[in-house]
């Protein structure tokens, strides 16, 4: 995994970074524990060309956190805002505490924390409203859409991600108590996948109806990721061409030079019904996908990363996978430039309560690549009998600050 066990050195939030740099009354880094390799170690870092919880592998639980601004808020408090907040997150991430912890003890076993910073349009309008790129905005209203307002808004987003749950929950808190002199909560959800361990490395998540859940997914570390996600090469390795084709190099066209380094996040809250999940046989469910429950392979193959044959027929002459199947709908017939990074975190809230997939898709042109895609599974998909959009944003994921400077820096100065 990207974790180093214990590596807070080279990434490390020292007593000259921004949120430390008058920690004189010794608050602000509690006693690092030997944890003696313990998961809780783990960094991954914050500082960097890009955020971090986008290419870095999913951890076990994620909590996404909205907020609208309070009214009158002015551009240079909202810098002071994002100061704050890259000042926590930078230290929380490195296993340090922030300058107003009071639970400084929390703060100490990281477990690969990581806070991802989205911008909605009414942050970006704060700079000028010529920042705003065109693409800002909520979707287009689809037919299979019962969006909730309320879950639909916000002008920043705090995706907050990491192996341990105590972490998390002390993390959210100094982040929102942070803010609240800023903005106001709008919506918060909290996802989960396997518990760090459970299953090998980079073994493929299940999600609430038992499916394998992120097979078909451009790789951390590629090229493909680079150009699909970033929206360019980076040069740096062999390209790494996916069974789709090469995709172009030219994604990031349509990120504004402030974002260069970022990328766009669309978050779909889908409820999955599984009552009437429940009711369907086996043969029924894997073919609204088109891939078998047990090892996930596609129905026209045996292994989970064999690539669909579109083509393949029965011996009655039918196509093997169904033409309204869902990996069908999202991928044949579309170009690869037509691909997207889907980090996805289950949600339950008790029996008989809300269960869905909460769908974070990373790409680096929502109108080239996400919609396409949206707009063919809104139009005929045979898994949205069991699933419905309850909430919808989308955002704008600034590239990575230097220690020092702050997420957004590009934005605001
Ligand atoms: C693939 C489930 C919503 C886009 C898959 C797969 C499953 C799945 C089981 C096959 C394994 C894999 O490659 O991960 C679901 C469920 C959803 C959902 C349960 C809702 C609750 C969406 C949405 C989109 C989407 C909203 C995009 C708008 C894709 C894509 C693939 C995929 C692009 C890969 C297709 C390929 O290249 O083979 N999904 N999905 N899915 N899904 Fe979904």
């Amino acid at each position: 995994g990207a974790g180093l066990i214990g590596a807070t050195a080279g990434f490390g939030f020292g007593r000259s970074g921004p949120g430390s740099a008058d920690a004189a009354d010794g608050k602000g880094e509690p006693p690092r524990r030997d944890l003696d390799g313990a998961n809780g170690a783990q960094v991954e870092p914050f500082y960097g060309t890009h955020q971090s919880g986008v290419e870095t592998p999913p951890q076990a639980y994620a909590h996404f956190l909205a907020f609208t601004l309070r009214p009158g808020i002015t551009a240079a408090e909202a810098v002071r805002w994002l100061r704050l907040l890259t000042a926590d997150a930078a230290a929380l991430t490195q296993g340090q505490a922030p300058l107003a912890d009071s639970e400084t003890e929390l703060a100490a076993d990281p477990a690969r924390l990581t806070v991802t910073f989205g911008f909605g349009r009414g942050l970006v309008a704060l700079a000028g409203k010529n920042k705003v790129p065109e693409w800002l905005k909520p979707l287009e209203a689809f037919s299979i859409d019962r969006l909730q307002p309320e879950r639909s808004t916000g002008d920043l987003l705090l995706q907050i991600c990491g192996d341990d749950p105590l972490t998390l929950a002390h993390a959210r808190r100094m982040l929102f108590k942070d803010s609240r002199s800023f903005a106001k909560v709008a919506w918060q959800r909290e996802g989960f996948r396997r518990a760090y361990g459970s299953s090998g490395e980079g073994a493929t998540q299940r999600n609430l109806f038992g499916q394998l859940d992120g097979t078909a997914n451009p790789g951390p570390g590629s090229e493909d990721f680079a150009r699909i996600i970033w929206g360019a090469g980076t040069g740096q390795s062999e390209p790494v061409f996916s069974a789709r084709g090469e995709p172009p190099a030219d994604l990031g066209a349509h990120l504004p030079e402030w974002l260069r380094g970022g990328t766009t996040l669309v978050l779909r809250d889908i409820a999955m019904n599984l009552d009437t999940w429940d009711k369907a046989d086996r043969p029924a469910r894997e073919f609204s996908t088109g891939r078998t429950l047990d090892t996930g392979a596609p129905l026209s193959g045996t292994d989970e990363f064999d690539v669909p044959d579109f083509t393949a027929v029965d011996e009655r002459g039918l196509t093997t996978i169904s033409k309204a199947a869902h990996i069908a709908r999202a991928r044949d017939g579309l170009g690869p430039e037509v691909q997207i990074h889907r980090r996805t975190f289950n949600y339950e809230t008790g029996a008989g309560e809300e269960s869905g997939l909460l769908f974070a898709s990373f790409q680096a042109d929502i109108e080239r690549q996400f919609l396409p895609i949206q707009r063919r599974l809104a139009e005929v998909d045979l898994l949205n009998e069991w699933t419905t959009p309850i909430g919808s944003t989308v955002w704008a994921i600034p590239p990575g600050a230097s220690d020092g400077g702050y997420i957004g820096q590009e934005l605001f100065e």
